[in-house]
């Protein structure tokens, strides 16, 4: 039997995820596609999106996401996508900004940091969560059901962490953006939290980042003393995105094996 939680909420409901193709957000694809949701998942890696694509029909009883290539920097086409993914379903009832640079390529120190690399960091660390959701946001409104908007941050800004300031600035701004939106919004019925996770194992955070030295660091400042899955994380965009949680908004969670713990 299935252990963890089914949410008769979630079937049935169109569910938007940027960056879906790996990592938190495929995890978050292949989750939601479980729970019968009608998932469209933008990510400007085509060959990733296929293997998931792949992997979700190979899964029995999993809804069939679609795909749509998207690089959430270029505004123009995520606005197009919006538009579409609303045309074809009729709305969105969950959106989840989720797609960010994760990795080494996030690490640009305060002293290397140019015009040009601040203004690249920044649209990719929270300029397409506002856009996207304000694209999204009048056909939740006008539909009348509520919403659920969840935007991905991060807990290096809390810890804190050096040597990645416009990474970290970005995920500071999204517990501010999520309480302001939430303030906003809730006259509609919407909801808008943030997820806020520590150091989550996916393949790129093994690949390029988590050392032997820094997994032992991971592994001192938690509580619990091992890796934290996606899979982990998207259990809890999961309870957001649904109504068991109808009356939490303007939050934001961490989920990070007790490392900071709270925002
Ligand atoms: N993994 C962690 O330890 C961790 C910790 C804290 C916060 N987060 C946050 O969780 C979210 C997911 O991170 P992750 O670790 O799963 O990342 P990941 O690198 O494993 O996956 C990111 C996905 O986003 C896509 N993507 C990246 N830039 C894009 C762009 N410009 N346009 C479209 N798609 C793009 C990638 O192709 C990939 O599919 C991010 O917001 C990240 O900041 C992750």
């Amino acid at each position: 039997m299935e252990k963890y939680a089914t949410y008769p909420s979630l079937r049935g409901k169109t569910v938007l995820i940027t960056g879906g193709a790996e990592g938190i957000g495929a995890a978050s694809v292949e989750l939601f596609c479980r729970q019968g949701s009608n998932v469209v998942f933008l990510d400007y890696s085509t060959t990733s999106a296929q293997a998931l694509l792949a992997k979700i029909q190979s899964i029995p009883g999993a809804a069939q996401p679609s795909f749509m290539h998207c690089d959430v920097t270029d505004l123009a086409r995520l606005k197009e996508c919006a538009a579409q993914t609303i045309a074809k379903h009729g709305g969105v009832d969950v959106l989840l900004n989720n797609a960010a640079r994760a990795g080494a390529a996030s690490r640009v120190a305060t002293a290397d940091v140019t015009p040009e690399s601040w203004e690249d960091d920044i649209n990719i660390g929270i300029r397409h969560q506002f856009f996207l959701t304000q694209a999204v946001l009048p056909s939740m409104r006008e539909r009348g059901a509520g919403g659920s908007v969840i935007n991905m941050g991060s807990i290096t800004w809390r810890i804190p962490t050096a040597g990645l300031p416009v990474y970290a600035l970005c995920k500071a701004a999204v517990v501010g953006m999520t309480r302001t939106h939430a303030k906003e919004f809730g006259g509609y019925g919407v909801r808008v939290n943030s997820v806020v996770p520590g150091a989550v194992a996916t393949q790129r955070q093994r690949d390029e980042v988590m050392t032997e030295g820094y997994r032992a660091e991971v592994m001192a400042a938690q509580s619990l003393k091992r890796d934290i899955l996606p899979e982990e994380v998207a259990r809890l965009i999961l309870f957001l995105a649904a109504d068991d949680s109808s009356a939490i908004t303007g939050s934001s969670y961490v989920v990070d094996g007790g490392w900071v713990s709270d925002i």
